[in-house]
């Protein structure tokens, strides 16, 4: 495969530019240092060693992950200090116990007392303690005690007084960042995501309850982050090191960041309602943006007159945006088109092996974790 062009991967094929992978990976890596706050980058968008490798510059140390599958697969290649950011289902307990007791590390996530409950039915072997992050809501509505309810302070506080159980940080994702457009609107979410995160903080110390850890984060935040940023210990963004159509609609990114692309064939010639097909639908590239561009469910590169229009399971449908003719001998049977995807995480997702190329040549393939 490698030393392969990708225009003469089989389609469709996700593809991985490795020079902005690692441009954006250490922009985030660099940017952090000198903030002297820990980066811990999510592994949910690409689920791979060899990425996990670039974001980590090579530590292989202080990730976080949204399955137990991308756990255990960090864990079985030697990665450790693992934080699985994600409200702790109850039948996932045992094989959390198990992942405690191997690493160095391993950190779990509650936002109710029940969980916590759970996990004091499972001590731990070796006189270790689970280590836990409270999760707060800082207005983002998703998982997550609200910050400012005595539910979050009481839930600390039995944290902090059960037996075989540590409070080890406190987690809030700004995923309302994601409403924003502009830096300007980021970073106002983002600062009163620090702030909310910080008042809890000296809550806590207020009430004599122990906890070393606070980390906030999202994409669009951790692409510019704010001076008070410096006062976490830690951030948790993980979609830079692809960025996507969506990052840059929000300003997190130029468009020219994006590292990825779905490379698709022209199949069909349709002049009667002036289309053409192409070999990649919904299982190559998601559903995700609903449709909603200007340019359909992606950009396709180069092109920004034409529309991805619609797409069933293996077929997309393209046509112009303007009222005019398709000129189909710009686009021959067979000829390839490149997708800029809207959302990375989601169009990754869909695919087993990434095609990784420098300059338009195939210099590896990296395989994904996939599952829970
Ligand atoms: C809990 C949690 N933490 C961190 C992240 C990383 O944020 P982003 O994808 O914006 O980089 C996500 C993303 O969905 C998340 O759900």
């Amino acid at each position: 495969m490698a030393g392969k062009s990708i225009q003469d991967l089989s389609t469709p094929a996700f593809t991985v530019d490795l020079v902005k992978v690692k441009k954006n990976a250490h922009v985030m890596l660099e940017q952090f240092r000198e903030l002297g706050v820990q980066l811990r980058p999510h592994m949910k968008t690409h689920k791979t060693l060899e990425c996990a490798d670039i974001m980590t510059a090579g530590t292989r140390r202080c990730i976080v992950v949204s399955t137990l599958a991308e756990a255990f697969f960090y864990a079985d290649h030697g990665f450790d200090d693992i934080l699985y950011a994600y409200p702790l289902p109850f039948d996932k307990v045992a094989r959390c116990a198990d992942l405690s007791e191997r690493l160095t590390l391993f950190h779990v996530l509650v936002d109710n007392s029940a969980a916590l409950e759970e996990l004091k039915k499972w001590p731990l072997k070796k006189g270790k303690n689970w280590h836990l992050w409270l999760k707060l809501d800082c207005a983002n509505g998703r998982a997550g005690v609200p910050h400012s309810e005595p539910a979050a302070l009481q839930l600390a506080e039995a944290i902090s007084e059960s037996p075989g159980v540590e409070l080890t940080g406190v987690y809030a994702h700004c995923g309302n960042t994601y409403s924003c457009c502009g830096e300007e609107e980021i970073k106002a979410v983002a600062q009163e995501t620090t702030t909310f995160t910080l008042k809890f903080m000296e809550k806590l110390q207020a009430n004599g309850i122990h906890c070393s850890k606070s980390s906030i984060g999202s994409t669009p935040s951790c692409s510019h982050p704010i001076p008070d940023m410096a006062l976490l210990s830690e951030v948790h963004p993980g979609n830079y090191v692809f960025y996507d159509v969506q990052q840059s609609m929000i300003g997190s990114c130029k468009l020219e960041d994006v590292a990825v692309r779905v490379i698709t064939r022209v199949i069909g010639h349709y002049p009667h309602r002036n289309q053409l097909l192409v070999d990649c639908g919904w299982t190559g590239l998601s559903l995700d943006s609903g449709g909603r561009l200007p340019t359909g469910y992606a950009i396709i590169e180069g092109h920004p007159d034409l529309k991805l229009l619609s797409m069933t399971q293996e077929h997309g449908r393209i046509e112009p945006i303007l009222p005019g003719k398709l000129d189909y001998e710009k686009f021959p049977l067979g000829s390839l088109l490149s997708l800029i995807p809207y959302h990375a995480c989601a169009t990754a997702a869909m695919h087993p092996v990434y095609f990784i190329h420098s300059n338009g040549v195939v210099v590896d393939t990296w395989t994904p974790t996939r599952g829970w």
